[in-house]
């Protein structure tokens, strides 16, 4: 039994998704580029062994070819195929958490192209749950694998919709495969095992607690990584960022806050969890939208909402600091690095 249910399964695919997903696996043999659905967010995916598919995803997200890319499989005994040295860590986390949003960082096999691992000895391996994924992979091959980062310009927020794919890399992508909404809405947590106690490079919404209740051993959180020898672009300050400048408050000053900015006549979207110090009057400048107080419903919905009050051109994004509490830890992460560029935020 694993820990999540997800939304979909194999049965729920349609004629018509699978006969695009036949269209998709033929498409990425000849070297194409296809975005697909994920439980976690939406990938941009080529196949692993096609090193000109490997640069045209570079260069469709303008990133950086220092920064590797996350290799997904369709099935855990492909793993060492794509990876050796395989501790009994990360075979434990591998039966427990696959298929689901958990990727491990391993040395590398040689099937592997450098231009995926940004030349590292270490390549990121994830075995998704959603069932489109799971049938491209299938459709593709057991000898084959996707490459693929989020479907998001470099430094830009996932997407957690087959629309944010279309608006933001259409015309550059040769698919794109509609799962519907994200179940996940949060990108996977990556886990290392460099050091003898493996860790969290990112978190996600696998807690550190669920790993460690699985292995039965501590886990523990790696904190703005400045080692130059793990690059992992999650861990860059300032990523997964709105336009809109996004600042992070507690709810005692999150309203006060809103106020000052509004005297300016700038307009204001307040972002809150909680409700509370809510003002009882209104004021033209400032919106507010209530998220749930669940930290799991709370990522579902995240990136979704923020490219939504991003699209209604605000001047600022005010959002709630998330309760201090473990399973709120992905998301205090990721809301800290999208406020980071915003003036005035430290
Ligand atoms: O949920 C996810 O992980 C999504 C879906 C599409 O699977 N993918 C995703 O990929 O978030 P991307 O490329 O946006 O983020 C992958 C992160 C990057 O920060 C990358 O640097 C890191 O994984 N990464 C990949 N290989 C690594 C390695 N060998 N060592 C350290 N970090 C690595
Ligand atoms: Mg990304």
């Amino acid at each position: 039994m694993k820990h999540t249910q997800y939304a979909f399964t194999q049965s729920d695919l349609s004629p018509l998704q699978l006969d695009q997903i036949t269209a998709a696996a033929q498409i990425l043999r000849t070297g194409g580029i296809v975005a697909f659905p994920t439980e976690t967010v939406y990938g941009l995916g080529a196949d692993v062994t096609n090193p000109v598919a490997i640069e045209k995803i570079y260069k469709i997200k303008q990133r950086p070819i220092d920064h590797p890319l996350i290799v997904h499989i369709g099935n855990i005994s492909h793993l060492h195929y794509w990876a050796q040295a395989i501790s009994d860590s990360a075979w434990k986390l591998a039966n427990h958490f696959w298929p689901g949003p958990l990727t491990l960082i391993l040395p590398r096999s040689n099937r592997i192209p450098d231009s995926v691992t940004g030349g590292q000895g270490t390549v990121g391996i994830r075995f998704p749950a959603h069932p489109v994924a799971l049938a491209l992979l299938r459709a593709l091959g057991p000898e084959k694998a996707l490459a693929a980062p989020s479907a998001n310009r470099f430094g830009r927020i996932s997407p957690t919709l087959a629309a944010h794919v279309h608006q933001e890399l259409g015309s550059t992508v040769d698919m794109i495969l509609d799962g519907g909404a994200c179940d996940v809405g949060l990108e996977s947590t990556i886990v290392s095992f460099h050091d003898e106690i493996p860790q969290i490079l990112r978190p996600g919404s696998i807690t550190l607690l669920e790993l460690e209740a699985a292995l039965n051993n501590s886990v523990i959180l790696a904190h703005h990584i400045n080692n130059q020898s793990i690059r992992t672009s999650g861990s860059l300050p300032a990523h997964y960022a709105p336009m809109t400048p996004l600042r992070v408050y507690s709810n005692t000053q999150i309203w006060q806050q809103a106020f000052i900015l509004a005297e300016k006549n700038l307009r204001v979207m307040v972002i809150t969890w909680s409700n509370t110090n809510k003002p009882e009057f209104s004021n033209q400048f400032i919106e507010q939208f209530s998220m749930p107080e669940d930290p799991v419903a709370y990522g579902r919905q995240l990136y979704a909402k923020l490219r939504q009050f991003d699209q209604a051109e605000f001047d600022y994004m005010l959002i709630e600091s998330p309760p201090d509490h473990p399973n709120w830890l992905a998301i205090a992460d990721r809301l800290q690095r999208a406020s980071y560029h915003s003036p005035d935020n430290n």
